[in-house]
């Protein structure tokens, strides 16, 4: 399946990170695998816009889709399209139109006021000690709202705060108030570190979601190209193999824990095992923002604590 509207919100997150944290990313040699898979996503994207009012959002249907689990290599049956033109607009693209028409009596400031307050309220959730702390995170301290893709929210929201904590950090913004309880910058590091740390194994599980990285990672992730050897012929039944995936989707994010912290590692279970391109985006851009440079020195950190978040050598 390719799905327009999720590979823009990939592309979208990919060129955020890059314009935030490109010299981290830059420092780490990444930069240019980064942006080439901008490119990559931006020339399917542009190629997908057929015409003028004419853009191809979706290829494939789920159902015929997962009727037939071989490699995408092996594909024969129907590709479906599915556009959007005058005609059907798209309920997305519509939305995303009427946000442009601004009520015009409101100041471009009060706009502005609105957003800052949204976002110090959406910061004040995430915050653990934060009194207005969203109760929706599991035992383990993991940001949980559904079970389907349940770890895009938790990246997306550190993605977030780290993002806030550096805002605070270039506006010189020491404080943020929650409800009369005052956090720093270094407060909203702590979230995110927390969150990567779960992610990345510090979890009951002891399992990194990332596939690819630590000891211990889905192996039976919920992706049509990892299941199928390129000499093997299981005509449909790719899903149904017992055995580890033997092309191993390194940098897949999965879809996660359950909210009681456990994660069944089946190829059928696609709500825990399938990965998306928007998790890996997210998590590169969570991933860079934590790599250490000289003006995080501002965060206020001790030289023990710096040490104690060294977890993956990322941090310098
Ligand atoms: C416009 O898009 C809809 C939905 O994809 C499709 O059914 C219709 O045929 C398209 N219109 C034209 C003129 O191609
Ligand atoms: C955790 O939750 C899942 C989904 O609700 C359930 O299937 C599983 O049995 C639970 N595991 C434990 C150990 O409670
Ligand atoms: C899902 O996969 C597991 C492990 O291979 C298997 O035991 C189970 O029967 C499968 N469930 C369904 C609904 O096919």
């Amino acid at each position: 399946m390719k799905f327009g509207f999720l590979l823009a919100f990939t592309a979208t997150m990919r060129l955020w990170s890059i314009l935030e944290y490109g010299d981290q990313m830059k420092a780490m040699s990444q930069l240019e695998s980064v942006q080439d898979s901008f490119k990559w996503i931006t020339v399917y994207l542009i190629n997908a816009h057929h015409s003028a009012n004419v853009i191809y959002i979706q290829v494939g249907s789920p159902k015929a889709d997962h009727s037939c689990w071989d490699r995408p290599e092996d594909m024969t049956g129907p590709r479906p399209l599915t556009q959007v033109n005058t005609s059907t607009p798209g309920t997305e693209v519509l939305l995303s139109r009427v946000n442009f028409f601004r009520p015009k009596d409101v100041s471009n400031s009060k706009i502005l006021q609105k957003y800052r307050k949204s976002a110090e309220a959406i910061m004040c959730g995430l915050l653990p000690e934060s009194s207005t702390a969203t109760s929706s995170r599991t035992n383990n301290g993991l940001i949980w709202v559904s079970e389907w893709n349940a770890l895009q929210l938790p990246v997306a929201s550190s993605f977030l705060a780290v993002l806030y904590s550096e805002y605070m950090l270039t506006s010189r913004t020491t404080k943020l108030s929650c409800d009369g309880d005052a956090f720093m910058p270094l407060d909203l590091w702590k979230f995110t570190i927390s969150q990567a740390d779960y992610i990345l194994g510090n979890n009951p599980m002891d399992m990194s979601y990332l596939v690819g990285y630590g000891d211990k990672y889905p192996e039976f992730v919920h992706h049509r190209g990892a299941p199928i050897p390129a000499d093997a012929t299981t005509g449909c039944k790719g899903l149904e193999s017992d055995e580890p995936n033997p092309n191993v989707a390194t940098g897949a994010l999965v879809g996660g824990p359950f909210f009681n912290d456990t994660y069944l590692d089946f190829r059928n279970k696609s709500m825990q095992g399938e990965p998306s391109t928007y998790n890996s985006a997210l998590i590169v851009g969570l991933l860079s923002g934590l790599i250490w440079l000289p003006r995080h020195q501002w965060l206020g950190l001790s030289h023990k604590e710096k040490k104690a978040y060294q977890w993956t050598k990322i941090l310098r």
